[in-house]
């Protein structure tokens, strides 16, 4: 081997490296988080030098030469920001930590927040069924979260009151981000007057689509161990049942992150429902809010996200996301005949879907 190929061969075995260690970043955001080193930086009110931010830990003192380490990971994946900051008359100047936009999102009290989403997807019970994939393409279990727990996913939400909130509280989070769009969002829903929320979690969607749009009545259909105890107001309903089995009829049908959890088959008998519970003309209409996969227009860490968000619907859940022409091919197959996409969600795009 020349030393041309060797030098190879150590760019592979650093990218096997860094992809065997992938984990490392999301456990070590986790415990970032767990320390509450973001809402630390934030009620410091300025950034925080390593000095401040050791005694604003309350940490074991053999731990504190550690942090450093673990700021300087978080600063290397763009968590944090470092600047000089002047600490005294003598004019020394120090390192200091700052938030970024990433680390803003993880602050407790604020919206939006994605602070329960770190908590709840590296929750046990959502990374142990990782540690089965390999077993599970050998075995007949429909999903690795089945092979891991002995259950489906919603199954074990139903029988675990603590993990079901935790996991509506994700979905929670994430919707709130469409109030940053939703000014942009008049022309889909304005002159329509009911919209059944399907899978709508515990109605984030819903409440502000109902502020919006005050002539809209909202409708949540969701599992009963979702909205069990959640109260009605004046345009805004819940109704405990399954979307397999009926759809209330409405002018249109919104479905956020609900089928991207469903096989082919399963959507299908989702859209075909939703076809029927729509007007033929007029303002009916099916609105999905999704990933659609774009490997040759999205950015490479775009893309590399939403095929995480694959595999994580094929590890937890019987899903998958889906390309413009898979989508396609089902809205035609359920009985549709146009639709348009708005890429408006970050990862996520607006697909209304026509009779
Ligand atoms: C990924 S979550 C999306 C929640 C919400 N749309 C959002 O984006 O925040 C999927 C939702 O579908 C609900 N769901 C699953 N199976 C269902 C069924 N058969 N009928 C009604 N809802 C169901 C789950 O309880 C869950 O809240």
């Amino acid at each position: 081997m020349d030393s041309n190929e060797a030098r190879d061969v150590f760019q592979a075995q650093s990218h096997v490296y860094k992809h065997i260690f992938n984990f490392v970043s999301s456990m070590s955001l986790k415990c970032a988080v767990q320390l509450g080193i973001p809402d630390i930086i934030n009620s410091h009110g300025r950034a925080i030098t390593l000095p401040e931010l050791v005694t604003a830990l309350q940490l074991h003192p053999a731990k504190t030469g550690h942090v450093h380490r673990l700021m300087r990971l978080m600063v290397h994946s763009g968590f944090f920001a470092t600047k000089q900051v002047c600490m005294n008359q003598d004019e020394r100047e120090e390192v200091a930590y700052d938030l970024t936009p990433s680390s803003r999102l993880l602050l407790k009290d604020k919206v939006p927040s994605m602070l329960p989403i770190v908590t709840a997807m590296l929750d046990p019970a959502f990374t142990t069924p990782w540690q089965f994939l390999g077993k599970w393409f050998r075995g007949n279990e429909l999903t690795p979260f089945e092979t891991a727990h002995g259950m489906g996913l919603w199954e074990y939400g139903d029988k675990n009151p603590e993990f079901n909130s935790l996991f509506n509280e994700t979905m929670a989070s994430d919707s709130g981000m469409m109030n940053l769009v939703i000014k942009d969002c008049k022309p889909i829903f304005e002159g329509l007057s009911s919209l059944i929320d399907v899978g709508g979690g515990t109605g984030t969607v819903a409440r502000i689509l109902c502020e919006a749009f005050p002539n809209l009545k909202c409708t949540v259909l969701e599992l009963p161990q979702v909205v069990a105890n959640l109260p009605d107001s004046a345009n805004l309903k819940f109704i405990a049942g399954d979307m397999f089995n009926a759809i209330p009829p409405a002018d249109a049908i919104l479905l956020k992150l609900t089928l991207h959890d469903l096989s082919d088959e399963e959507c299908l008998k989702v859209l075909k429902k939703c076809r029927e519970a729509i007007p033929d003309s007029g303002q009916g209409k099916v609105i999905i809010i999704e990933i659609v996969i774009n490997e040759e227009k999205d950015e490479h860490e775009s893309t590399e996200a939403k095929l995480f968000f694959d595999m994580l619907m094929m590890v937890v859940v019987t899903g998958r996301e889906r390309s413009e022409k898979e989508w396609e091919k089902l809205f035609l197959e359920a009985g549709f005949s146009k639709y348009k996409i708005t890429p408006i969600f970050g990862l996520r795009s607006l697909i209304e879907v026509y009779p």
